[in-house]
């Protein structure tokens, strides 16, 4: 059977390189590639697939010039910010991505972030790298408790409910900001928020879970953070441009904030270096879904997408159908 000729645009773990080697016709590049030139690869290729990661950014123009024997782009990432999904629809192309298989590692992170800021990880971590030696006294460098305080979560999908559901694990208190409300069965007792600023002053941390939209940029902002009372810990595993970031250093600085974690950021790898002097931020770069397992799980899923589109079969993941 022939295999389906694809180009792989990003740079995979072994294993999902291997099942490339055996189900697929690809070159395995060394290195991320561009939109445009993953698309020039595409054409020369005559391949029938993309297989690309949020660092393809794959605008109008770069999707415009897609011929006709691309059937299907598949994004190995549950976000699609980087692909510009009304053009890609207009074009014909079948778009997937790779919900579910990261939700619990992506709530790992965030719940990871929730104990790192409130318990100063970072500070701690380099108190012992630079030699510790001096006892601390009983009411010196302390943190806060996580342990049965109201989270806020912005964006109950998917992985928000995974975040919650690790909260009730520390008997915290859930409130809810979403689009709809969800059903009881997968509220679970979390307080559905319908008035985003209302949940503001209520949340001693707050987690953010939504996709970045025109609807989302810059939600958190100095007005929502001036909401939160005084003290509370901000942690974002969802995208950067959820966030202002200068409004959050602000906050950071005046103490508005105790404590941020951050995985993700307006621009990435060349984050604002500002969060690197705070000492009250712990930063991690956007490994949310980055386990051995999980990573290959969303190759895998890719690959699954693209294998069934090739064959003249429906998208497992289409972004619309
Ligand atoms: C995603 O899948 O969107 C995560 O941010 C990992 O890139």
């Amino acid at each position: 059977m022939t295999k389906a000729r694809i180009v792989v645009a990003t740079r995979l773990p072994v294993a999902v390189v291997e099942r490339i080697g055996r189900d697929f016709d690809a070159i395995i590049p060394d290195h991320d590639l561009d939109g445009e030139t993953a698309l020039q690869d595409v054409i020369a290729r005559q391949a029938e697939g993309l297989l690309v990661s949020g660092k393809t950014k794959l605008t109008a123009e770069v999707i415009g010039q897609a011929p006709d024997h691309l059937k299907i782009v598949a994004t190995c990432s549950v976000g699609f910010d980087h692909i510009d999904v009304a053009a890609a629809r207009r074009r014909g192309l079948v778009v997937t991505n790779t919900p579910d298989v990261l939700t619990d590692c992506t709530a790992d992170m965030a719940f990871l972030l929730i104990l790192a800021a409130s318990r100063r990880a970072a500070e701690y971590e380099q108190t012992m790298r630079k030699g510790w030696r001096q006892a601390f006294g009983m009411g010196e460098f302390l943190g806060l408790s996580v342990s049965g305080k109201t989270l806020g979560i912005l964006g109950m999908g998917r992985i928000g409910q995974a975040v919650a559901r690790r909260a009730r694990g520390f008997g915290m208190t859930i409130l809810y900001s979403n689009r709809h409300r969800l059903p009881a069965d997968l509220e679970q007792g979390a307080e559905y928020c319908a008035d985003f600023d209302a949940m503001l002053p209520r949340c001693d941390i707050l987690s953010v879970h939504a996709p970045a939209s025109a609807e989302t940029d810059g939600i958190i902002n100095a007005r929502t953070l001036a909401l939160l009372p005084r003290g509370a810990v901000f942690v974002n595993t969802a995208r950067g441009k959820l966030v202002d970031e200068e409004a959050l250093i602000a906050a950071l600085q005046n103490g508005q904030l105790f404590a941020a974690g951050l995985d993700v950021f307006r621009d990435e790898p060349q984050f604002d270096l500002r969060f690197a002097t705070l000492p009250n931020v712990f930063l991690c770069p956007h490994m949310g879904s980055a386990t051995v397992e999980t990573r290959n799980a969303m190759g895998f899923r890719a690959l699954d997408n693209i294998a069934a589109v090739c064959a003249g079969k429906p998208p497992i993941d289409p972004l619309w159908r």
